[in-house]
């Protein structure tokens, strides 16, 4: 076994649904087909997809919670299969969204009591809690009941809870979502902060601009496929260093200028699209010059609305790569 904190061979899980009561019709879905990855030690890697795209179930069977149909897992050096009780003692996991806090103890006895859980013997665990609750930021609101608490105060609970036994490797599943943005923030530095420490992360999300942020490496999910695996400075350049310039304009205005556009059709990809009475048009291209040159007497004539010119984004690339599979 190499070095790899996870190492995955051709994993597959399938689920299989019963229907009806009567006729038990059954139905099967492919959640994840066929993915194969590696993840470093130390690194901050992302899964990076839309709803439904085989994320949570990936992480679970990851995390021992979920056995694959097929393929193999190695977590650690360990088999999943073989294993499965070492790697639990030495994996930790939050899944988005999770239950399972107390709301009526304060955050503290929260932890204390997961810790008791855990085993964790008391004089460890009094000083862990110490150090957990200041890296999640709760310090000063460590005797507060949970169920004060925001939805961000208890998702950076949840991960204090997942860190309790001190885990090398770490997973978190869509560790922000539903948190408002300054809680985001905050969890994200809580997460930096443990990559600093030399922890393993395997996050999933579905905001482009987090994965950009955190990650070393980022797989870019699809209907249970991973269509893209890079850093996210490559995955940019793969698609091009192109140039985002969007455009709002009325409808007045909207044929003429698509007519000028059409014969710069050659420098740019160029997509409509239409909110109440603006009209967006979005121009991908490698020669933003040329464009801006054409578009000057509309800016003139005070025809167009808006503009935006932008370097693209992980989003742009992204979209770009999803919309390709779907091709
Ligand atoms: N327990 C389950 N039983 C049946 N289908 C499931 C189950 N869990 C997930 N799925 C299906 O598997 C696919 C992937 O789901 P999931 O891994 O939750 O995606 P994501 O986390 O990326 O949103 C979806 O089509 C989902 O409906
Ligand atoms: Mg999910």
């Amino acid at each position: 076994m190499g070095s790899f904190a996870i190492e995955t061979r051709s994993l597959s899980k399938t689920f299989v649904t019963k229907r009806g009561f009567w006729r038990r019709k059954t139905k099967s879905t492919l959640a994840v087909e066929d993915i194969s990855f590696n993840v470093n030690q130390g690194e901050l890697f992302g899964i990076l997809g839309p709803n439904g795209a085989g994320k949570t179930t990936t992480v679970k069977m990851l995390s021992t919670l979920l056995l694959p149909t097929s393929g193999s897992i190695s977590i650690l050096g360990l088999d999943i299969l073989k294993n499965t009780l070492e790697i639990r003692k030495r994996i930790g996991f939050t899944f988005g969204g999770a239950r399972g806090l107390y709301g009526r103890l304060s955050a503290r006895d929260n932890l204390r009591y997961f810790a008791e859980l855990y085993g964790l013997a008391p004089e460890i665990t009094r000083k862990r809690i110490v150090e957990l609750l200041e890296m999640v930021g709760l310090t000063g609101r460590e005797e507060d009941r949970v169920e004060t608490f925001s939805s961000g105060m208890q998702q950076r609970l949840h991960l204090a809870r997942a860190l309790l036994h001190n885990p090398e490797l770490i997973f978190l599943d869509e560790p922000t979502v539903g948190i408002d943005p300054v809680g985001a923030r905050e969890l994200r530095a809580a997460i930096k902060t443990l990559i600093a420490r030399g922890k393993t992360i395997l996050l999933t999300t579905h905001y482009m601009a987090e994965a950009e942020e955190l990650c070393d490496r980022i797989a870019i999910v699809n209907k249970g496929n991973i269509v893209a695996m890079d850093t996210p400075s490559s995955l940019k350049v793969r698609i091009g260093r192109e140039t985002v310039i969007e455009v709002d304009v009325d409808q007045q205005n909207l044929e003429s200028l698509k007519i000028q556009l059409v014969k710069l059709d050659h420098l740019s990809k160029v997509e409509y699209s239409a909110e109440k009475l603006i009209n967006r048009i979005s121009i991908h291209t490698s020669e933003p010059e040329n464009i801006l040159r054409l578009l000057g007497p509309f800016l003139q004539a005070k025809s167009i609305q808006g503009l935006e010119v932008r370097n693209q984004t992980m989003e742009d690339v992204y979209v770009a790569i999803i919309q390709g599979e779907k091709k």
